[in-house]
């Protein structure tokens, strides 16, 4: 990392989060908590003209060839910079056509470009790529619940992508092979652990504290003249690789194949490689279903099928939670409290918050494999391997 780079990296994790827990606390104090404009003005100045001089530097030394690591770091360091200006207002793409701030746009399209991805920070910057040093990752608070979200997050991710390992692994044995058993008991273990995070978050983060203090600094956000939507939990390809090699969800649904084509640049370059190739992939339960007819007496057919739909029933009440627990207590009650004004640029994605929730019941539904006939779930495949199972 260059001297510059380091320098970024080191106000991100000391100023920068003193200056952003600081202005937390004065809105979160307010009667109106949803109230930035006009509150904390100096703090807001001094974020932005100290880490403009940063962004100057780095933007003037250009691309020194310090390699991935170094160029997706800055790129996290500036989108978080740009993030946090998004969250006090000091831009907003309702009322610009443009970007406020030139040099930060420039060095995140540099670096994005570079990378292969979209020019602002994501899921992984703050998750499964945030190093941490000496016991302490990234964030833009030090408020408790901003650690325990990420943390949280990052656990339910890494767990998510052991499973969708644990399928890959899979299709390389083949889905009637003996030693199956082990990796579909593997997918099992790690959708346990994906229950178990959702779960703390559930209990033990704050409503109030989420809604008003942390999730805002994930709004979408101009660079340049391009607005670039918000990151959320769901920028990894591992979540999509367990909808595919399951065959809960199809590549070739409309839906849910423009989802795919609009998360890739949000993903690292190696999740794209992932998902592309994910992408070509025969699902386990096609392929159960085509055995079925000759074979659903055999001893493996009833071993490794029973074990398959237990970790669909797993990995659907994961998704389940995630939509009735987390977005209905966390987003939804909460901004139903609030006037249309204030709802608007809520979510990470940019749509009115309705037509989010709309969209994600539908991923929720596919995952679950409900019995819905206006979109294509597997309800009634999973129906017919289940008849096919022997009373154990
Ligand atoms: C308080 C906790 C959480 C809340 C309130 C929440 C809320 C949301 C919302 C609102 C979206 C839609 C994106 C947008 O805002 O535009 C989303 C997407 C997503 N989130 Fe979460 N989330 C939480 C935690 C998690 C966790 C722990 C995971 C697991 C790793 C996760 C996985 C996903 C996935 C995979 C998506 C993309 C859509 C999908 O494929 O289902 N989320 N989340």
């Amino acid at each position: 990392m260059s001297n510059n780079a380091e320098a970024f990296e080191h106000w991100i994790r000391t100023s920068f989060v003193q200056m952003n827990t600081a202005l937390e606390e004065l809105y979160f104090a307010q009667d109106d908590r949803s109230r930035v404009t006009g509150v904390g003005d100096s703090t807001k100045s001094a974020l932005r003209d100290e880490g403009h001089t940063y962004v100057a530097a780095l933007r003037a030394e250009g691309n020194t060839g310090e390699g991935f690591d170094s160029a997706f770091g800055v790129l996290g360091n500036v989108g978080m910079y740009l993030g946090a200006l998004r969250r006090h207002e000091l831009t907003n793409p309702a009322r610009e056509e443009r970007s406020p701030f030139p040099e930060a746009s420039s060095l995140a399209v540099h670096c994005g470009a570079s990378l292969g991805m979209a020019p602002r920070f994501a899921t992984a910057h703050l998750t499964v790529h945030n190093r941490a040093r000496v016991g302490l990752r990234k964030s833009f608070t030090s408020l408790k619940d901003e650690s325990l979200f990420i943390d949280e997050n990052t656990r339910g991710i890494l767990s998510l992508q052991r499973a969708a390992d644990a399928l890959t692994a899979i299709v390389h044995l083949g889905v009637s092979s003996p030693a199956a058993d082990v990796m579909l008991e593997a997918a099992k273990q790690s959708l346990g652990q994906v229950i178990q995070a959702n779960g703390r978050l559930a209990a033990s983060l704050d409503v109030e504290r989420f809604f008003y203090c942390v999730r805002p600094y994930y709004k979408p956000y101009r660079v340049g003249r391009q607005e670039y939507r918000g990151a959320n939990a769901g920028d990894f390809s591992g979540i999509n690789e367990l909808d595919l090699l399951l065959g809960l969800c199809r590549a070739n649904d409309p839906y849910y194949g423009q989802l795919l084509v609009d998360k890739m640049l949000f993903m690292l370059p190696g999740d794209q490689v992932r998902l592309k190739e994910c992408m070509t992939r025969r699902s386990l339960l096609d392929e159960l279903l085509e055995l079925l007819p000759g074979y659903a007496a055999s001893e493996w057919f009833q071993r490794n099928a029973r074990a398959f739909l237990e970790v669909c029933e797993l990995f659907g009440r994961s998704a389940a939670q995630h939509h009735d627990e987390l977005v209905k207590r966390f987003i939804e009650q909460p901004a139903a409290k609030l006037g249309e004004e204030q709802s608007q640029g809520l979510t990470a994605s940019g749509p009115p918050l309705p037509v989010l929730l709309r969209s994600l019941e539908v991923l929720r539904d596919l995952r679950v494999a409900a019995d819905r006939r206006d979109i294509a779930t597997r309800h009634d495949d999973l129906a017919r391997l289940r008849a096919a199972l022997r009373r154990a």
